[in-house]
């Protein structure tokens, strides 16, 4: 297969995990009965600061968080996505939209807020990461960030935060400081109880609030043969 033809088909299947008019139904069902969950499992009074995040790379944590914040929206919220993978952001492309200016140029004041949040078609705001530092973690622990998500979680209902996998680099755990609460993607048949507990250890260890568990890649066709089932055998008892 060409390069151009394996690069064409990533696109597209990465295209349909995002809630859009073409991705099916039970995925966008999916993705609210999780938007519901998180509103029961968030303490009242806290803002809403929810950083996704997983224990390994490639897990689905910026789909998650995607899908999630495009939820939250099409629910009536008004909903602020962070691109705050400073090593490997995808947000912008998954969007398609421009990577800066963004995150970084705000925190480093080469850009005012207004300039860097981008009002997605999707009804969304979002701040892509910018340009790359050298420093990730240190940029992310920063006070100039602590001040930018408690700013934007006063003029949004949820701030979304997509950040690096927990048990490559401390970037998650850092930020989870700043945050009411901490959602962690598992991948079905993927990740290990060994990495889940892992990620819960060290995120508990930083007094993060764990939230919940978010599965991805779970298997739609044996779930719709099992829901189809009972359906099936509910009608005939
Ligand atoms: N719920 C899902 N079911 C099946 N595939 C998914 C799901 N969510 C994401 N994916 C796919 O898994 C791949 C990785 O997704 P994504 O980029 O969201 O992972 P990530 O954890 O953010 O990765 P990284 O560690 O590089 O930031 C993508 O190809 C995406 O389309
Ligand atoms: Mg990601």
């Amino acid at each position: 297969m060409s390069m151009f033809g394996r690069r064409k088909i990533k696109k597209v299947a990465e295209k349909e995990h995002i809630i859009s008019k073409e991705v099916p139904f039970a995925v966008e069902e999916a993705y609210k009965s999780l938007r519901t969950n998180l509103i029961f499992s968030l303490p009242e009074e806290s803002s809403k600061v929810i950083e996704v995040t997983s224990s390994l790379q490639k897990e689905g944590k910026s789909v998650t968080a995607i899908n999630l914040a495009i939820s939250l929206s099409k629910n009536g919220a008004k909903v602020i996505l962070l691109d705050c993978d400073l090593r490997l952001p995808t947000v912008a492309r998954k969007l398609r939209i421009e990577q800066k200016p963004g995150l970084t140029n705000l925190l480093f004041g080469m850009n005012k807020m207004h300039e860097v949040i981008n009002h997605h078609i999707s009804g969304v705001d979002v701040i892509p990461a910018g340009d790359l530092p050298p420093n990730p973690s240190e940029v992310l622990g920063s006070q100039n960030m602590k001040t930018a998500i408690d700013h934007l979680a006063q003029h949004y209902d949820y701030v979304i935060l997509d950040t690096p996998p927990v048990g490559v680099v401390s970037d998650a755990v850092i930020l989870s400081k700043y945050t009411s609460g901490v959602m962690l993607v598992v991948r079905t048949g993927r990740t290990t109880l060994e990495n889940v507990k892992d990620a819960v250890d060290t995120l508990k260890l930083a007094n993060a609030n764990v939230l919940g568990f978010v599965m991805t890649d779970a298997d739609e066709k044996k779930q719709y043969y099992d829901k189809y089932g009972y359906s099936y055998k509910q009608k005939k008892g």
